[in-house]
């Protein structure tokens, strides 16, 4: 086996189903190769030959797929803390969204920025995941509403990939709100989301997956469909925001049409988790919307359970429902709000993520094979990730092999 380093002396919470909740190997070695893992298992049956090879003993410190923050709206200018102050005096986020503010006050925001100036005011903000053990981040546009500024969000965020190393998979989220210049038109926006502007950023390569927001501030079910069936032709993968506010049984259409996951969800209901549950699409529940809007509606966690639907969580990181650049609270968030176990926060944060951007044959688990994302952690139980609050354990990281 030709292997450039092995971690020796390790704990490995590889996140495979396995013998617990972690698929803990313990005492654990990970081999690697390039980019990726060639083999990962117990100290005690690590393959022999592997002289050459850098080792790095870890002195029993736990290792964890890399972190991945499957739903994040990062790149934007400006910011909405005088909406956190006027709802904080009764106004709510719906009500601030109709008059104008809202998704559109970032939009204007961000419309006004140049793409070096969006790349330079989101740099920090990626800086904070990868801070905390990530090693990927989906980052979806959804705050330029027309061509040409969707494309320069998806150019910065792919801009910010090459920044840092990190994995960036980007989401085009034209769909999001609708811009003031086709007011009383929905639908003839709907028609630009499903032609012109998806075929301009997927001929520039800047597209990984389509999403929408199908809700009453948002677009309907129709609406919706019509965006997701335009991105399905074009062999892209779709995801949704469905539930948040209502339920427009978003997550059933979604998963009838085969998405990857349907995000919020704190009105699903039974019809749309068992939709889920049949077509293996994740659901990725974003606890630091539903703290920061004061959201009193839990996302139906024992239904997902009970139907086999596979949770992944996320920051949810933008100006307006989660300002949240942590995904460590978000993990303890998830455990309080939620009542994830500390298991399930991880595996929502890794496996499951993974999963929900359709890369899981790449991140998400410590499997040979894949690539060797890895975040260190001076704790003494996996557990302990979801447990402090503000508090970063990371000892180092490992993003393709480096
Ligand atoms: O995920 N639900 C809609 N979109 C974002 C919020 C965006 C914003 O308020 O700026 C969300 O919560
Ligand atoms: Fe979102």
């Amino acid at each position: 086996m030709k292997v450039d380093r092995v971690l020796v002396d390790a704990r490995l919470a590889t996140m495979r189903p396995g013998a617990d909740a972690y698929g803990s190997v313990v005492p654990g070695a990970v081999a690697i190769a390039g980019e990726r893992i060639a083999w990962a298992g117990p100290m005690a049956d690590l393959p022999t030959g592997l002289d050459g090879a850098e080792r790095i003993a870890l002195e029993g410190r736990w290792v964890t797929p890399g972190l991945v923050d499957c739903h994040t709206h990062l790149v934007y200018t400006g910011d909405r803390a005088h909406e956190f102050e006027l709802r904080l005096e009764g106004a709510t986020y719906e009500e601030l969204s109709r008059a104008g503010g809202g998704i559109m006050s970032t939009v204007r925001a961000t419309r006004a920025a140049t793409e070096p100036e969006l790349v330079a005011a989101s740099l920090p903000r990626l800086d904070a995941l990868i801070a905390e053990g990530a090693t990927t981040v989906e980052i979806k546009s959804g705050y330029g509403l027309a061509v040409e500024h969707e494309a320069k969000m998806l150019r910065a965020a792919r801009a910010l990939g090459r920044a840092r190393p990190v994995t960036v998979r980007t989401t085009l989220l034209a769909a999001h709100a609708l811009p003031p210049e086709h007011a009383g038109e929905a639908d003839r926006y709907i028609d630009l989301c499903a032609g012109p502007i998806l075929d301009a950023v997927a001929a520039e390569g800047l597209v990984d997956a389509v999403d929408a927001f199908c809700d009453t501030i948002g677009f309907t079910r129709a609406q919706t469909e019509r965006v997701f069936a335009a991105a399905r032709a074009r062999g892209l993968p779709v995801k949704l925001h469905a539930e948040q506010l209502s339920n427009q049984g978003g997550a059933a259409l979604a998963a009838g049409m085969g998405a990857l996951s349907a995000d919020h969800l704190e009105y699903l209901d039974e019809e749309g988790v068992a939709a889920m549950a049949r077509s293996g699409t994740v659901a990725v529940l974003l606890p630091g919307a539903f703290y920061f809007l004061r959201d009193t509606h839990h996302p139906p966690v024992d239904l997902l359970r009970r139907h086999g639907v596979a949770m992944a969580i996320s920051t949810d990181l933008n100006p307006g429902s989660s300002p949240l650049h942590s995904p460590l609270l978000t993990m303890n968030m998830a455990c309080t709000l939620f009542r994830l176990t500390p298991a399930e926060a991880l595996a929502g944060m890794t496996r499951h993520a993974a999963r929900a951007l359709g890369i899981a044959a790449d991140a998400g688990t410590i499997a040979a094979g894949k690539r060797a994302d890895l975040a260190i952690w001076d704790i003494e139980r996996p557990g302990e990730l979801a447990y402090r609050i503000a508090w970063n354990p990371l000892h180092r990281r490992l993003w393709g092999g480096r």
